[in-house]
């Protein structure tokens, strides 16, 4: 199937099924808003409780935090986010267009000019034509703040109450450091998560949930020792990256690793590589690990006057931690987990479509219908069987149109497990249960249900 034709299949199944649509529609739509519905939530909390019990819950050495998405001002400056969070941005005088600079002149050139407006503009202006109209007709080439800025209703915060929506949610986790070692048992190397919404102005945003304006993050920072081992710990993180991208349904050979070079890499970074997946539209960046060295801590003890240190009490040492961070796009997880399950196929000389999601991802993980919705016995035993399941997993009860049809929807959804209630169950209490990737159906007793379904999980 042809790239363009898998997306436009996923986004239209998305909306079909209510996985995700675009926002705002009944007044036209928000350009590039998107609303998670019924499944698409259900998926996304499902991803999130799997990162947060793999890396918090199933681990002692992480803790996690939820920090407020508009802190302190004063944070964003000492970072270097109001001042340096920028992209290059370029208008299509011709057509109106707004690109990123950078990333059209790569695109036509295959040159990666980042952070060089001038050697952009004169690119532009010799070789690049509009990727919209073919016109070349280009705007200078300007550095474009990504931060949202919001005003607070208070006074005494800063000048003119200015505020940002936080572009990461890193930043919580650094000035929080002193906080968390005081309230917890933590030594170092030990690591705090967090997950939560993040807003980045971007100049262009899209391919459907790949880039948002509005998206989520799961982040840990792992505070490290200055003189450890950190080259291991680097590669662990990085295999614990790409088993969580499988444990999504990602297959191995769909993802790769692009280390960022020397060159390239912020000041304060030791080494940052991106995991890499094969979205319809092309290898693009998945997740990011970057060895941040010791500046968060560093200029966040400068800039507040608070000291962000550690004391060693096995060495007597005090020293200022240095920083793995493993970062994870929700958004693009979903996406991830959504291309990966997505198949067509045929089955007794019908087509099908099924998101083979893994048990633990798929939003529902049962359905229980009745064999026939005019027989009130078959009906009543299947809603019993519904309620019995319904406080374990996330279940649905439907007895509306031909088995067929319930089938079909179900597979649209990804639910594994399709349970049938007929008559040799008012005999036997046996129902059938079909496996939504083989197709294979076995009649086990209804007692028996939680436990298979709890196996299949696991
Ligand atoms: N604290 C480090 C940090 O924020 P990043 O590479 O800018 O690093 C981390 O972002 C992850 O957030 C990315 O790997 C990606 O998965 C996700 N992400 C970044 N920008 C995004 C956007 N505009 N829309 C959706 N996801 C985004």
């Amino acid at each position: 199937m042809a790239a363009q034709d898998r997306m436009e299949k996923i986004v239209s199944l998305c909306k079909r099924r209510g996985f995700v649509n675009s926002a705002s529609e009944i007044y036209g739509g928000f350009a590039n808003s998107y609303n998670y519905g019924p499944y698409g939530s259900e998926l996304k909390k499902n991803i999130k409780d799997l990162w947060w019990k793999k890396f918090v819950n199933n681990r002692s050495d992480i803790v996690g935090i939820d920090g407020p998405i508009i802190l302190h001002p004063k944070l964003w400056e000492a970072s270097g986010h109001t001042t340096s969070f920028n992209d290059a941005m370029v208008d299509c005088k011709e057509c109106k267009s707004r690109f990123r600079a950078d990333n059209i002149v790569e695109d036509a050139t295959g040159q990666d000019l980042e952070g060089k407006l001038e050697q952009m503009k004169q690119l532009l202006d010799e070789k690049v034509n509009c990727p919209n109209c073919g016109k070349r007709n280009w705007s200078d080439v300007k550095n474009f703040n990504m931060m949202f800025k919001t005003s607070m209703n208070t006074t005494g915060v800063c000048d003119e109450a200015v505020a940002y929506l936080r572009p990461e949610t890193a930043g919580a986790i650094f000035i929080e450091f002193k906080n968390i070692l005081d309230s917890t048992r933590q030594k170092i190397p030990f690591g705090v998560a967090q997950i939560g919404k993040a807003f980045r102005n971007e100049i262009v945003a899209g391919n459907f949930i790949f880039r948002l304006r509005e998206f989520e993050q799961m982040e840990i920072e792992n505070f490290i020792a200055p003189d450890c081992d950190w080259q291991s710990m680097f590669e662990d993180w990085l295999v614990l990256q790409e088993e969580f991208a499988m444990e999504l349904g990602a297959k191995k050979d769909k993802l790769r690793r692009y280390e960022h070079p020397k060159e390239k890499l912020s000041h304060y970074s030791k080494k940052t590589v991106d995991i890499e997946y094969e979205y319809p539209f092309g290898f693009k960046e998945l997740y990011g690990l970057a060895h941040r060295s010791d500046f968060d801590l560093k200029v966040h003890s400068e800039k507040s006057g608070e000291k962000l240190e550690y004391f060693d009490e096995a060495t007597n040492q005090r020293y200022i931690p240095h920083v793995l961070e493993p970062t994870f796009g929700l958004d693009r997880s979903i996406l991830v987990a959504l291309d990966s399950a997505y198949c067509e196929e045929e089955v007794n000389g019908e087509q099908r479509v099924v998101l083979k999601f893994p048990p633990k991802v798929a939003p529902v993980k049962a359905a229980i219908f009745p064999l026939l919705k005019n027989k009130p016995e078959l009906v009543s035993v299947a809603k019993q069987v519904f309620d019995n399941l319904k406080t374990s997993f996330v279940c649905e009860f439907d007895d509306n149109g031909n088995i067929g049809k319930r089938y079909r929807r179900q597979d649209e959804i990804g639910t594994p497990f399709c349970i049938t209630v007929d008559f040799d169950t008012l005999e036997n209490d046996t129902v059938t249960i079909r496996d939504r990737d083989s197709l294979e159906q076995i009649r086990i007793s209804s007692k028996e249900l939680k436990d298979y379904i709890n196996q299949k999980i696991a």
